[in-house]
């Protein structure tokens, strides 16, 4: 009887170790365990053994039984785990996310700049009409002022300070290091801006980058060095740069900065036309604004610059995105590209 048992135990795992289907462990479960199966058969002659007998045949019995119910319970999990149980095949990539490509060239920016002693800083998108504009040599009704299509946002306007904004530009960041820190000052401003403008070229929100260098005895050439080394850091050694005379109330002179198109050298072709294509804006700091920064003109001299991050991105080697709402619509199959 003990080796009766033994057998059908082993037969028993055996065949529901070779089962396939769900169908097939159903007709073993009955096979073995159903009322008329082959251990019910067993459980008969058992009670016709000796107590003694009884005891250890029974206790075979009941061991037999479980190892074969448990086998059968634990099947149908196997039977569905086994496609992915396959040790062969290579492993499933788990996709990764990364930076946006603005984050990546925010963060290019300013570490190119914090090789050479400018220091990161950031200041508030919700402003002061006085940091945005008053203190930037741009009065009240000023034309100047209209360019910058600036949102106004509906709150108490302060005395001193006027209406509050939605920063235009990072300028706003200037007379801000002014009070928070004493010349030298070697500021990179990055931050967001706002204006109504909407198409291809321009998105309501965009982010700027802003220099500011204020000492003893700063001048042109300091501006035009810092532009260059920025350029062939960022763009490659062949771009160059030129300061093409403008206007801005915050500095004087002011400029334009310019970058050799990539793809003709400077020479002119069908894209940039001329050779050359515009980065942003920059000059020496106008003394009206160091005064408003508590900063003395007759000692103290210093260049700005501030630049669009996702046009200079857009600038470089090899990036062709032809509207640049694009960086914002949140387009994994865009975005996936960078
Ligand atoms: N704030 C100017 C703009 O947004 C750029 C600028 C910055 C010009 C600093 C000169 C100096 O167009």
């Amino acid at each position: 009887m003990r080796e009766k048992l033994q057998n059908l135990k082993n037969e028993g795992l055996a065949q529901i170790i070779q089962a396939t289907d769900p169908a097939e462990l159903e007709n073993l479960r009955t096979h073995y365990l159903g009322k008329k199966g082959a251990l019910a058969e067993i459980a008969k002659e058992l009670s016709r053994l000796e107590p003694e007998e009884k005891k250890e045949i029974g206790q075979l019995f009941n061991d037999t039984k479980t190892a074969i119910a448990n086998a059968l319970n634990s099947k149908p999990q196997i039977l569905n785990l086994k496609p992915q149980l396959d040790p062969t095949l290579p492993g499933i990539k788990p996709s990764a996310g990364h930076l946006h490509p603005v984050t990546h060239a925010i963060e290019e920016i300013s570490s190119i700049f914090e090789k050479i002693g400018f220091v990161r800083v950031r200041y508030p998108e919700v402003e002061w009409d006085w940091y945005a504009f008053e203190a930037l040599n741009e009065p009240q009704n000023h034309p100047a002022r209209d360019e910058l299509e600036t949102f106004y946002v509906d709150a108490p306007e302060n005395s001193k300070l006027g209406k509050v904004v939605l920063t235009p530009h990072t300028s706003n960041g200037q007379v801000r290091e002014m009070e928070r820190t004493k010349p030298p000052i070697r500021m990179i401003n990055i931050g967001k801006c706002y204006r109504r403008q909407s198409d291809v070229s321009h998105t309501v929100m965009f982010h700027q980058f802003e220099g500011l260098v204020i000492d003893t005895d700063i001048n042109i050439t300091h501006l035009k060095g810092t532009i260059d080394y920025f350029v062939k850091q960022f763009f490659g050694s062949k771009r160059q740069s030129r300061l093409r005379p403008y206007h801005f109330q915050f500095t004087e002179p002011s400029f334009e900065v310019d970058v050799t198109c990539d793809i003709c050298s400077g020479k002119g072709c069908k894209l940039c036309k001329e050779g050359w294509l515009e980065l942003g804006g920059a000059g020496m700091v106008h003394p009206n604004v160091l005064r408003a920064g508590k900063i003395d003109p007759s000692k103290y001299t210093g260049f700005a610059f501030g630049c669009g991050v996702e046009r200079t991105y857009m600038m470089k080697s090899g990036l062709k995105i032809d509207d640049l709402r694009l960086l914002y619509g949140n387009d994994i199959r865009f975005l996936n590209q960078f």
